[in-house]
């Protein structure tokens, strides 16, 4: 296994690599692995003859400089992980920002047209742009054969997708299942902020998609949402930021069933401070 601080190491490395024709599997991730990530790298390992795991916490995508200071970070327990899951499996972690960005850490604007300016885009101004410019240079860098992303971060892979039909057309996504703890809740670096008590009540959200499984179409979408706002709210300690249903296509809003469109909820709550996304396909 090979962990790699420097762009310039790393570009060397992979040139060589290139002559050996290998098929690349990049995982980009920030860190604090869980078992989510590892099963996007059990995934890359099974498609791929050399797989890269990128560990970054990107500031620019960040719209509230507080949440970046307190992103979790923890790269000698991550190599740790990453050793016990498979010895070939190389890390790039870069030394430090300007190893991504030479100059000033700065976003470039994309046109991903509603993509980026509902739900996670609404509330996080800014924040897929970031996510696009860092993963349109990790891609430039890696030139990947395979790139591997969690449904979790449903809207995200939307946007991975547009990045790529626009910019990568040689590059192929793959998409793998959320992972859940034992209480239903999304597997995420951020829930290690989470009191351990607090882990087994927002097993409510991931119970709320299911109630929505179950009722789309028999409740009316403003019933749902009254009916999953009161039992995220039950608990004290939680805020519904929102519910909502859309097309998982496009993200174009729920206005009736149709059995040509698929549709995916997506919540997110907010406990402790801690903002926790989720998402389900209803139909
Ligand atoms: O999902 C993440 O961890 C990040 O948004 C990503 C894709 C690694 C870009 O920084």
């Amino acid at each position: 296994m090979s962990v790699i601080r420097k762009t310039i190491d790393l570009k060397k490395i992979l040139r060589l690599n290139k002559i050996k024709r290998n098929k690349i599997g990049l995982v980009p991730t920030m860190g604090t692995l869980h078992e989510g990530h590892l099963s996007l790298v059990n995934e890359a390992l099974e498609n791929c003859d050399e797989v890269w795991v990128s560990i970054f916490v990107n500031p620019i995508q960040f719209n509230d400089p507080k949440d970046f200071k307190l992103y979790p970070s923890d790269p000698n327990s991550d190599i740790k992980k990453i050793h016990s899951v498979s010895k070939d499996i190389n890390l790039f972690i870069p030394k430090s920002v300007r190893e991504i960005y030479p100059a000033n850490p700065i976003s470039e604007k994309f046109d991903f047209g509603i993509l980026d300016k509902v739900m996670e885009g609404e509330q996080r101004p800014g924040h897929f742009n970031g996510v696009a410019t860092v993963l349109k240079k990790l891609f430039e860098i890696f030139e990947p054969n395979h790139v591997f992303f969690g449904e979790k971060d449903y809207q995200q892979t939307l946007i991975v997708s547009k990045l790529i039909d626009n910019l990568f057309p040689k590059i192929s996504l793959m998409v793998c299942p959320t992972i859940r703890n034992e209480n239903g809740l999304a597997l995420s670096s951020r829930n290690n902020h989470l009191p351990k008590k607090y882990q087994k009540i927002c097993g409510v959200i991931f119970e709320s998609l299911l109630l929505a499984k179950e009722n789309c179409g028999k409740m009316s979408y403003l019933d749902l949402n009254k009916t999953i706002k009161t039992k995220i709210e039950k608990s004290n300690s939680l805020k519904l930021e929102y519910f909502e249903v859309r097309n998982e296509k496009n993200l174009e809003p729920f206005t009736q069933i149709n059995k040509n469109i698929r549709y995916r909820a997506f919540i997110c709550v907010r406990a402790k401070g801690i903002r926790l996304i989720d998402n389900l396909l209803l139909t």
